[in-house]
């Protein structure tokens, strides 16, 4: 498996800047796409995908086929760049769009890396200043979230990295917890 090195080898500069802060390290990458083996998850959604490292991780150490969803489109294309770089094309694919814009493709797994906490971070914690950010919009996600999670059928699973910002819908249940640094990443699944 690539080191997190190699992964911002092939960043620009500016995303490089971010890749301890917001992306996923390549061993926590690598954790979830053990668990999503385990389970036999088939399909991953990573809603807020960033520059597209912990989808380019599973597809290459999973065999489901993995969607990120990213707001922002500088990123996306990183993504699909390095997702290229890595030869996970067409398995690894992302679509520019943020949360509630497009009807998403179904998934049965989904990963979460705390995506809206920049909206309340300030100015200081934001990857730029692309985006208006604001609690309303933090709770519209968060809502968001959790009815596409009400709505998913038995079986699904999903994945917490540092949490989402919201209560984890009834129904789930914690199947691992590991503490990776100061983030907990939790593999849940619905009963
Ligand atoms: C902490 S980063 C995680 C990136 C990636 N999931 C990873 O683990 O490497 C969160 C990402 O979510 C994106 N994001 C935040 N809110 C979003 C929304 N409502 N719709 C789509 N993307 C969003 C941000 O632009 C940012 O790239």
């Amino acid at each position: 498996m690539p080191t997190d090195a190699a992964f911002d080898e092939l960043l620009s500069t500016g995303a490089r800047a971010l890749s301890k802060r917001y992306w996923t390290p390549v061993s926590v990458a690598c954790r979830v796409a053990d668990w999503l083996g385990e389970q036999r998850a088939q399909t991953l959604l990573d809603i807020g995908s960033g520059v597209g490292k912990l989808c380019t991780v599973v597809g290459l150490r999973a065999e489901c086929s993995v969607v990120g969803l990213e707001q922002r489109v500088e990123l996306v294309k990183l993504s699909r760049s390095l997702a290229e770089s890595f030869g996970v094309c067409p398995r690894v694919s992302f679509i520019h769009a943020a949360l509630g814009e497009v009807a998403l493709p179904p998934a049965d797994a989904y990963y979460l890396y705390n995506p809206f906490g920049e909206n309340l971070l300030g100015i200081e914690g934001q990857i730029d200043h692309s985006i208006d950010f604001s609690e309303a919009r933090f709770c519209q996600d968060v809502r968001l979230v959790q009815g596409l999670l009400r709505a998913a059928p038995s079986g699904t699973c999903l994945i917490t990295y540092n949490g989402f910002g919201g209560v984890i819908p009834a129904g789930f249940v914690d199947l691992r917890v590991e503490r990776h640094g100061i983030n907990d990443l939790i593999l849940w699944r619905k009963r």
